[in-house]
């Protein structure tokens, strides 16, 4: 018995020891996983938000199917600056997409925009939402 007890220690230090490096092999892999959260600002580039270069491509991508061309849904055009920013202004634009109450949830019958785009999309309008 009294030769058991150190054996028994023993194993346990390697249980410790293995289950450590599980650990950190698992968590060094979470870590690749979702560098989007670790890392933000590498991934979501807010720093210099323009409607040319940050605003646009989000509508042209989740918007402009239904809101661009010569007859947009809802007579509400976000394919021209001058759509886009009246509807910035009478504060449609950030209620739809932020899925405020009492706007329609916008994109209609899609997944709400990413965070990192309506970051954009916010930071943009509280600038004044320039035609930059
Ligand atoms: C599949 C077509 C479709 C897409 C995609 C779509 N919309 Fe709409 N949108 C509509 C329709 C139709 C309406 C009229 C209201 C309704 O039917 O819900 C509307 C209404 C709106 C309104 C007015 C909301 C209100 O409550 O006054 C805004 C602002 C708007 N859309 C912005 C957007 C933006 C921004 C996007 C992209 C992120 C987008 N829409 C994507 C079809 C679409």
């Amino acid at each position: 018995m009294s030769n058991q007890t150190p054996n028994g220690k023993k194993r346990i230090g390697a249980w410790i020891l293995s289950g450590s490096i599980l650990l950190l092999v698992s968590t060094s892999s979470c870590y690749y996983d979702k560098a989007e959260i670790l890392y933000p600002q590498t991934i979501c580039d807010t720093a210099a938000v323009a409607y040319s270069t940050a605003v646009t491509p989000i509508l042209s991508s989740s918007c402009n199917s239904c809101h661009g061309g010569s007859i947009p849904s809802a007579g509400i055009k976000l394919d021209t600056y001058t759509g886009v920013k009246q509807q910035v202004d009478n504060g449609r634009l950030w209620g739809a997409v932020s899925h405020a109450a009492s706007y329609s949830p916008m994109p209609k019958n899609g997944n709400k925009l990413s965070s990192c785009n309506l970051d954009k999309i916010r930071i943009w309008i509280a600038a004044g939402a320039p035609n930059n």
